[in-house]
């Protein structure tokens, strides 16, 4: 990568290993991990802990990964993990893939797809968890983004959601638009900071999971 980018790390303390995202300084927002994504991933990481089940061998689907925090951290934790994002989005995305290959266990796979919300591809079974962080932040894009979740969850599939709230009247109405509509189908269930990681949650980052109705 061109001298453009500027690495951010990401440790993840329970298997001692660290991964490297190369972020550009300049380009669209799946260019950077942001914050939500750093909450959701050190999440899962305390999910882990708990049990080392939780995502051994799981099928993980992650939508609008930008440069895939979250979705590598479900890989190295055990899951068989699809990253997705917009078309543009795939080139730093799986540029950020290959960098930490080397990290994954043989056991696990990653791959990368073009995936579009609201457009459908195929895969080859129904995702056990649909993982997804700052995915709503424009009006456009929340009807298409809650059929994704509907065309590949089933009632045993788990999302995983985390999203900064931010302070304008536009964001708030997304949020309260994006949460209406996904109470039609899904029921929603909020994870409290005390079961977040303890360093990694603050009041403007929700982590809520939903499962479908
Ligand atoms: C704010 S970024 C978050 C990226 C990453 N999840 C993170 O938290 O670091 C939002 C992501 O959603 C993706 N995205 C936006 N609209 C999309 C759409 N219609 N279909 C698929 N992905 C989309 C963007 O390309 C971007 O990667």
């Amino acid at each position: 990568m061109n001298s453009t980018t500027f690495i951010r790390e990401y440790d993840i303390e329970s298997i001692n290993v660290t991964l490297t995202f190369h972020q550009k300084l300049e380009g669209e927002v799946s260019c950077v991990v942001w914050d939500a994504a750093i909450v959701l991933a050190k999440y899962l990481e305390v999910m882990y802990q708990k049990n080392k089940e939780f995502l051994k061998e799981k099928f993980v689907l992650e939508l609008g990964s930008g440069l895939g925090c979250a979705g590598l951290v479900a890989a190295c934790l055990g899951a068989e993990v699809v990253l997705s994002d917009l078309p543009e989005a795939i080139p730093l995305l799986q540029y950020n893939v290959d960098e930490n290959q080397t990290l994954l266990t043989t056991k696990t796979s990653v791959c990368v797809r073009a995936l579009s919300w609201g457009d459908k591809i195929d895969f080859k079974k129904v995702p056990d968890k649909i993982i997804l962080a700052d995915c709503i932040y424009y009006k456009e894009s929340i009807d298409p983004l809650i059929k994704t979740l509907l065309d590949y969850s089933n009632s045993f599939t788990e999302i995983i959601l985390a999203q900064e709230l931010r302070d304008s009247e536009k964001q708030k109405n997304n949020w309260e638009y994006f949460l209406n509509e996904m109470n039609k189908n899904f029921v929603q269930v909020s994870v409290p900071k005390v079961d977040q990681h303890q360093d990694f949650c603050c009041d403007e980052i929700k982590v809520l999971k939903f499962y479908k109705k």
